[in-house]
């Protein structure tokens, strides 16, 4: 049996995240961790909160709190609305957690133990405005590579590359806009890459399967020739630099924040009370297979940085054998914005609506091939079609029927002709094709299969028309109505990894109540699922339609955010 290690890239501690971070690495991660526990794959799926760096610090004390009450606190906040939204962690851990610390510094001493760490004396950024150091994030200027007139300083937001802030043209601070900086010098460690550039040409060539954006990504970082990163910064928050001489700096959060992968594994494993064995899936691991998802911009610390760290430490650690990446979602033609508070949050997406809506909207459009908007029309119109019209109704009419028909017993009798073998080689053929598209991690595909498998139902239905049968043949009647649960049984088991809490409610209404539900490989499985006798209940309405009011209102509620209201605290 295969091994699935899945993770998402982990979100920042500071302030609920939108939309478009879920759409981006925490929903395609967790619809295709269920889709490998629903196939009988050993899935395990980590994720965390990503607690060390400048914001973290910046947003404590905003909020006036010490940094680790104000993590405690948001982490807690994170990962309630993350179970709300139903994803399905084995483990949501945290980089502030004492194995982090411990993994982190024992991949500094391995690298430094191999000749890759270098001390070098590094310009700093002074603002004596501000009257500190500034940490790359809040330096601002002109990206030296694009042109890009708001790059920070740890990365430019335009072409994605990673910076330093001594490399900004026009830099200015963040804080208080001064363009009064000093350099100071200040000793900091490095990690070569440039020596670990043949290792990683090497290792990337034998990754298969990723996605081109992804790829492009890590081959046009290579082919331009690897920079060494500064791993040390000017910080009192993160993991402390083992190393003498540095004892008032700690790790780049980009150092340790991937390691943190691993550390919530080790936490993961500590916290079962016969210590579940994680080696098994990191170290020296056999046929595990990894898969990572993140957006576009953690590509290079993913594809590159992480797997520098492992390969340079020298010692046989699981790397990543599939990123997948993908592009913004927008929000109502602009950008989702942390800072200023524009689009979306969780917390306020859950309050309008129950969360599989949102699941379903986020993967059927997902920005896979390019950037993809987020509007309350469009996502009102596809809700209509697809959960409420297609879906939900298939439901209603179905199960409803039994009950007022056939007193909530399937019935049995009747044999099969030509139509359901008309019918079994088309679901056939849906989900076959919905098995390599979920295989691909496909998520607009996966959604187009699962929202066909849904029409095929209704098709049949309208076709079969149990309700007219039922005066005349009471056999072809049966039939038609038994074949139909099944296809209802069908269509939520092939949706339940985007829709895990509509998927259960309706498989529940058979007896069916396990959790995955199996995938069923044939339409010959699909259809005999649900037998003869089986009694039925008929579940609440799954999916309101969202009518012209509501997007109005919606659309009026979020743009009515005062300028500047950020979410942060
Ligand atoms: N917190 C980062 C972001 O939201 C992602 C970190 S992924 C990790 O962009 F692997 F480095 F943790
Ligand atoms: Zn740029």
């Amino acid at each position: 049996m295969a091994k699935a290690l899945i993770t998402s890239a982990l979100p920042y501690i500071n302030g609920t995240k939108h939309l478009g971070n879920f759409a981006g690495s925490l929903l395609p991660a967790d619809i295709h961790a269920r889709y490998r526990r629903q196939i009988g794959d050993e899935t395990l799926f980590i994720c965390a909160t990503d607690e060390h760096g400048t914001p973290a610090e910046l947003a404590a004390a905003a909020a006036g709190q010490p940094v680790a009450d104000y993590c405690r606190e948001q982490h807690d906040r994170q990962a309630e609305i993350y179970r709300r939204f139903g994803l399905s962690f084995d483990h949501f851990g945290r980089t502030s957690s004492a194995r982090n610390h411990a993994r982190t510094q024992h991949f500094f001493h391995a690298l430094d133990a191999r000749g890759f760490i270098a001390e070098r004396v590094l310009d700093q950024v002074y603002s004596p405005a501000d009257g500190r150091f500034l940490p790359d994030r809040y330096i601002i200027g002109t990206c030296p590579h694009c042109g890009f007139a708001e790059a920070r300083g740890d990365q430019c937001e335009s072409c994605t590359r990673p910076l330093d802030p001594t490399d900004l043209r026009a830099p200015r601070s963040a804080l208080s806009g001064s363009t009064v900086l000093e350099v100071r010098p200040s000793r900091h460690l490095f990690l070569r890459q440039s020596a670990l550039a043949d290792a990683l040409e090497g290792w990337l060539g034998t990754r298969r399967g990723w996605p081109p954006l992804a790829s492009s990504i890590a081959r046009k970082w290579l082919d331009e020739g690897l920079q060494d990163r500064c791993i040390t910064r000017d910080l009192a928050w993160g993991v402390p630099v083992p190393k003498p001489g540095f004892e008032d700096k700690v790790f780049y959060v980009w150092f340790d924040a991937p390691i943190g992968y691993i550390a919530a594994t080790e936490d993961w494993a500590a916290e079962a009370p016969d210590r579940r064995d994680w080696r098994g899936w990191w170290y020296a691991a056999g046929n595990v297979d990894y898969v990572q998802f993140l957006g576009k911009d953690n590509v290079p610390f993913h594809a590159v940085s992480f797997p520098a760290t492992e390969l340079g430490s020298g010692e046989p650690w699981k790397t990543v054998d599939v990123i997948k990446a993908v592009n913004w979602l927008t929000y109502e033609g602009g950008k989702f914005s942390t800072s200023r508070g524009r689009g979306v949050f969780l917390d306020e997406a859950l309050d309008l609506l129950q969360p599989d809506y949102w699941r379903w909207w986020l993967a059927a459009n997902a920005p896979e091939n390019h950037d993809t908007d987020f509007s309350f029309a469009r996502f009102a119109t596809d809700v209509n079609n697809d959960l409420a019209d297609t879906f939900g109704n298939l439901v209603h009419r179905v199960l409803s029927f039994v009950a007022g028909r056939f007193g909530g017993i399937v019935p049995a009798g009747g044999a099969p002709g030509d139509r359901e073998v008309r019918l079994a080689r088309q679901l056939d053929g849906h989900l076959s094709a919905l098995r390599s598209a979920q295989e691909a991690r496909a998520l607009r595909k996966s959604a187009n299969e699962i929202r066909a498998i849904w029409r095929l139902a209704n098709g049949y239905l309208a076709e079969a028309a149990p309700w007219t049968a039922i005066r005349t043949e009471l056999d072809a009647s049966a039939l038609a109505t038994r074949v139909a649960v099944n296809l209802v049984a069908c269509a939520a088991a092939v949706a339940w990894p985007v829709i895990p809490g509509t998927a259960e409610t309706v498989l529940a209404a058979f007896g069916l109540a396990t959790a995955p539900p199996p995938l069923p490989g044939t339409a010959g499985e699909a259809l005999d699922r649900v037998p003869g006798g089986t009694q039925v209940k008929i579940p609440p309405v799954l999916f309101a339609r969202l009518d012209g009011e509501w997007v109005a209102a919606s659309r009026a509620r979020f743009s009515g955010r005062a300028p500047g209201a950020g979410r942060e605290a």
